[in-house]
């Protein structure tokens, strides 16, 4: 296992446990998604996996060692990135300038400058941006960039919450193409989504997160045709005439 969640209890401040004995395992080279309703946990597992958030009971290995007790800085440092709900771009910063930001904990600076030309292989859209100023890409594009952002640091495992957040369905596929594509060179994926469908659709493993417990684990075409699950998480869809569901 790369990545494992043991019996996690996590919450903030003095506040109630936001989760509570949560488990999960990550295999390499694999894809995630987690769905679940609002409020569920989901981002404070993220935050928990990358240590903006330290479990109060329980712990996460990654390659059979600790990391809960680490720094993010250091969690990053051992191959864990993170793209957060909100992206965290600098804005008033070039496409280039953002780059350059997410390889800041690395000390040789033409490294950084090598890594972000292969960043430009993979995305040839930033490339042809490298100058503009992050605020003035679209939704998509701003998205595009945060995720190359998080692959200067050549993460073993990306964790993205919610990237389709606020996109056009069409801009939404095209993130996740471009996930799909890291994960095809290998990446580990893991994904929070609001849109269950299209977040299962492109994962090869679905997690359920309910009131801060993984509620279902299995393979994501499964938990898309089961019925409970549907109900439940994915707002039933009736299948078409003919009896075959979609
Ligand atoms: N910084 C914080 N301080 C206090 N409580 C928080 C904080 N962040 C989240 N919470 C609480 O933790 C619970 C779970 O929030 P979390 O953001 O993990 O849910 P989520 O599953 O990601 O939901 P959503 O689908 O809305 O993004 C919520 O009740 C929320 O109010
Ligand atoms: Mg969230």
């Amino acid at each position: 296992m790369l990545l494992e969640v043991q019996n996690v209890h996590a919450g903030y401040g003095a506040g109630p446990s936001i989760l509570q004995g949560l488990s999960m395992a990550v295999e390499k080279g694999q894809s995630y998604c987690i769905i679940g309703p609002n409020g569920a946990g989901k981002s404070t597992l993220l935050k928990v996996i990358c240590g903006l958030l330290h479990p109060r009971q329980g712990q996460v290995l990654f390659k059979g060692n600790p990391i809960h007790t680490l720094r993010t800085d250091q969690i990053l440092m051992q191959g864990i990135s993170f793209v957060p709900q909100d992206r965290s771009l600098f804005p008033d910063m070039t496409v280039r300038e953002n780059l350059r930001m997410g390889g800041y904990i690395l000390k040789d600076r033409k490294e950084v400058e090598r890594r972000i030309d292969a960043v430009y292989e993979l995305f040839p859209l930033l490339k042809e941006r490298g100058n503009q100023l992050a605020k003035t890409l679209s939704g998509g594009q701003q998205q595009m960039l945060a995720i190359g952002r998080s692959m200067v640091l050549r993460p073993e495992i990306i964790m993205l919450d919610e990237p389709s957040l606020g996109l056009a369905p069409k801009i939404a596929r095209q993130i996740f193409d471009s996930i799909q594509f890291l994960k095809q060179g290998g990446m580990t994926v893991l994904l929070v989504e609001q849109n269950a469908r299209l977040g299962l659709k492109s994962a090869d493993w679905g997690f359920v997160l309910d009131l801060g417990k993984m509620s279902f684990d299995g393979p994501a075409d499964s938990i898309l045709a089961d019925e409970r699950i549907q109900e439940l998480y994915l707002g039933r869809q009736k299948p078409p005439r003919g009896g075959e569901t979609a």
